[in-house]
């Protein structure tokens, strides 16, 4: 379904042409509202091209975009600008055209792509915290985005399961326990095993690694214990699958509160089978050369502001780190799934390692040409001070606890109100995720936020809960109507508003999706969402007398609800039926 933004380009744009003034043209929503609902300001390069005032030329364009029926009015204003308002028929029109399409109206990709999502990215055996948190609730939203605007997008988690951090823990623990077989040089299969904890680990971890910027034969130790994993020593791997075990379990139970999900729950271990096939590509096509007993590849570009590091493939001690494991799973993706593209969903301060990765990709010709490798960088989340989130006592919060607290919030709200008897738990886990989630999406991915909690729970204002609040207040409205509606009419102002909040909609989808960031979808549903409670206020609805208005304001209701749910859905927030 043409959107009306297209429509009003390629009618404005045959117009330009007729008036013999070809040209690119495009028409957009009306930054002034007051003034007109859509406008075109092309007369102004027109002016350049044709050595005559915008003006003239607006008002040559105008004088045959009049003849079309679409328009309640179409004006030539000074110094050269086209202001268009539709006429109430075509917009209601478009709304119910919106109400029958399968897709509500919301774009389809022309040609469908394979995309590939890596986000989550936690790393086994230290705490799920906060910070891996944005790279979640970003990566689903974005998955889901995708796929509701026609692609095949999958996610990939791509655990942090192979580096200095098991190392860690293994050093750690073969301090504490010298007696466990699966430290034993001659441990085989069928010894016994040690049965970890989450606790133990999310202990464990922090210690070592506090221990390692201290002291040096212990930091010595965790990079032979990752050496020593990474070349398969059987005990060493055995202890590695409990880790992984305890841990997945534990990132499983988090990730299903969160309404997070992956297709694909590989890990940089995964990696580590496509590493020598790697290392014979780079050495091939003469790419990698030793540097201080590293193997590096030079990445650096001519253009570069600044400075870009070889891209270090294979530490002196053998080892393979974060970049080789990048590069491998390359390697895995373009194999198993060739996909279009790979985005990457993670942290800003990552962008020089994915940059290094994605040019060495590139040189060694890991992907084809056309396939995109895209960073897609977010911002930090920080606490009411401005400074990256932290507990009360001053630690790093666990996801866990966090998504505990705010449901607690929720549900603690929910039995003061008291109308919500049946099952709770879900609702307030709702409500709760509605509000972290939101919270946090609202804002463009690339920038710094601050996590609020009272904020994100209030029911005003651009957070999840009003939203929710909204989708149950309309469920009651049409609850209580004997019947659907129909699109007969519209007769007053904020009616026209809604409509217009509506089939202005299918735009901001394709902005989402061209700059991958959910942000414009959790602004679009706040505004349709505020535009109705206007709406609401204004209009009798179901127990409105006159026929015609009734039935048009409970089709509006009604696709509001539709197109409400359908963004909650591509962000991944699950809306409560009442509140
Ligand atoms: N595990 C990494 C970290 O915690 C994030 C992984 C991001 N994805 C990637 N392909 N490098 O920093």
């Amino acid at each position: 379904m043409q959107t009306i933004i297209e429509y009003l380009g390629s009618i404005t744009g045959e117009a330009f042409e007729r008036a013999g003034y070809p040209m690119e043209v495009a028409v957009s929503v009306s930054d002034r509202p007051d003034l007109c609902q859509y406008q075109c300001n092309n007369a102004f390069q027109g002016a350049k091209a044709y050595h005559k005032s915008p003006l003239m030329i607006a008002e040559d364009v105008v004088k045959l975009l009049s003849e079309k029926a679409v328009f309640a009015d179409v004006q030539a204003v000074k110094p050269g600008f086209i202001n268009m308002v539709l006429t109430d028929e075509f917009l209601l029109g478009y709304a119910q055209k919106m109400a029958e399409d399968e897709h509500l109206g919301i774009p389809q990709a022309e040609k469908k792509e394979k995309i590939v999502i890596d986000y989550g990215g936690p790393n086994v055996a230290k705490p799920l915290h906060i910070g891996h948190l944005r790279s979640a609730v970003i990566g689903q939203a974005l998955k889901l985005i995708s796929r509701e605007m026609g692609h095949e997008a999958v996610g990939d988690i791509h655990l942090g399961d192979w580096g200095l951090q098991i190392g860690l823990v293994i050093a750690e623990l073969s301090e504490r326990h010298p007696e466990w077989k699966v430290f034993s040089p001659d441990f085989k299969e069928g010894d016994e095993v040690p049965v970890l904890t989450t606790e133990l680990l999310s202990e464990v971890y922090p210690t070592a690694s506090g221990r390692s910027k201290t002291d040096e034969a212990f930091r010595e130790k965790a990079h032979f214990a990752t050496r020593d994993l990474q070349e398969r020593r059987p005990g060493y791997i055995a202890l590695w699958q409990e880790i992984m075990r305890v841990s997945v379990g534990d990132l499983k139970q988090n990730y299903e509160k969160l309404s997070v999900d992956f297709e694909y729950w590989y890990g940089e271990s995964d990696a580590d089978k496509d590493i020598p096939a790697l290392m014979e590509i780079l050495e091939k096509k003469g790419l990698s050369y030793e540097s201080d007993g590293a193997l590096v590849v030079d990445v650096a570009e001519e253009s570069d502001k600044a400075p870009v590091p070889p891209v270090i493939v294979r530490k002196s001690d053998g080892s393979s780190i974060y970049a080789t494991t990048d590069l491998a799973t390359i390697i895995q993706r373009e194999r198993d799934l060739a996909p279009d593209r790979i985005w990457y969903v993670v942290d800003n301060r990552q962008e020089l390692h994915l940059t290094q990765v994605f040019r060495c990709a590139r040189k060694a010709g890991l992907v084809p040409e056309s396939t995109g490798l895209e960073f897609l960088g977010f911002g930090t989340m920080n606490g009411t001070d401005g400074k990256p989130y932290k507990t009360r006592d001053g630690g790093v919060m666990r996801l866990s606890d966090m998504i505990g607290t705010v449901t607690d919030a929720a549900l603690e709200r929910i039995v003061s109100q008291g109308n919500i008897t049946e099952n709770p738990e879900d609702y307030a886990r709702r409500i709760g995720i509605a509000a972290i989630k939101f919270g946090d999406l609202i804002n463009h991915r690339s920038k710094d936020y601050i996590f609020d909690l009272d904020k994100f729970m209030s029911s005003e204002g651009k957070t999840g809960v009003y939203i929710l609040y909204t989708v149950s207040r309309i469920n009651s409205v049409l609850a209580k109507a004997e019947s659907r509606g129909s699109f007969a009419g519209i007769t007053t102002g904020e009616e026209r508003d809604l409509v217009l909040a509506l089939v202005n909609t299918p735009e901001m989808w394709r902005l989402s999706l061209n700059e991958r960031a959910p942000s414009y979808i959790c602004e679009n549903v706040y505004r349709i969402s505020s535009v109705f409670s206007h709406f609401y206020h204004e209009n009798r609805i179901g127990d409105e007398a006159d026929e015609k208005a009734r039935n048009t304001r409970l089709a509006l209701s009604e696709l509001t609800r539709r197109m409400i749910v359908k963004h909650l859905n591509a962000l991944g927030i699950e809306p409560v039926d009442r509140m």
